[in-house]
């Protein structure tokens, strides 16, 4: 509860998501092609090809960036901890619903591998990170409703793994909803949202009745996300 109070700043999420589903609902799927798009075009979907090529640089999803054994010790490490707690549904005001959540500083040599490779791709090189990993355990039943990662506390670059689940992903621009990305988010990926994706689109993880990417249903199933910030630099801070 506490962590997730310092590091979300939730906005008008109930406006956003229900104005964004009555769209999907006209728009039929964008389809793109093209070399850039070939490999996107599995796990991005969005409101027009020139957002998708617009952000494609800021927005990656890396399949099967970790093994079944990784995620096997990954869950180790971390479910003693995580079924001590119990679920939180009763806060409809907080951004994040049906979670548990901890964060974790040191890690066994397994995990610790996985974690440096997160490092060296999503982060530039000498960037400080947020303290420690946080882990977030999202029940079936749980959702992330749109928000935007306190920009006091992370800086530019956000970066998650899927353990246990597939499930989508939506960035919504928060000045104007028309703009919107999805993002298929398979078990063992790796998603990096950087800059505009990550200061200027609210971001979420839909619900199991809502989990569609591209027309097709996406089962949501527990899901637990390893995520790594880096810190703002001092230029945001005072900008902000
Ligand atoms: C968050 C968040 C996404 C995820 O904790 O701020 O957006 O992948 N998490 O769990
Ligand atoms: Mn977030």
């Amino acid at each position: 509860m506490k962590l997730l109070k310092n590091v979300l700043t939730q906005i008008n999420s109930l406006n956003i998501s229900k104005y964004r589903r009555c769209q999907s609902s006209t728009n039929s799927t964008i389809r793109v092609t093209g070399s850039v798009f070939s490999q996107l075009e599995h796990y991005v979907d969005g409101s027009s090809r020139d957002l998708i090529q617009r952000l494609s640089t800021q927005v990656e999803v890396r399949t099967q960036f970790i093994s079944k054994e990784e995620e096997c010790a990954l869950f180790q490490e971390l479910e003693p901890g995580l079924k001590r707690k119990r679920y939180q549904f009763d806060h409809w005001d907080d951004a994040i619903h049906g979670y548990r959540e901890t964060e974790r500083g040191t890690w066994g040599s397994v995990c610790e591998g996985v974690l440096r490779r997160v490092k060296s791709v999503a982060f530039p090189e000498g960037s400080p990170l947020l303290g420690p990993v946080h882990v977030l355990d999202l029940d079936k039943a749980g959702f992330i409703k749109p928000h935007i990662d306190s920009i006091k506390f992370c800086g530019s670059t956000i970066a998650g793994l899927s353990l246990l689940s597939d499930s989508v992903m939506r960035l919504v621009k928060e000045d104007d909803a028309h703009q919107w990305l999805d993002l298929f988010l398979p078990r063992y990926s790796l998603y990096i949202l950087r800059d505009t994706a990550r200061y200027g689109f609210t971001h979420e993880i839909l619900k199991d009745e809502q989990s569609v990417f591209r027309g097709s249903r996406v089962p949501r199933e527990r899901r637990i996300s390893v995520i790594c910030r880096n810190l703002p630099t001092e230029k945001q801070e005072t900008c902000r």
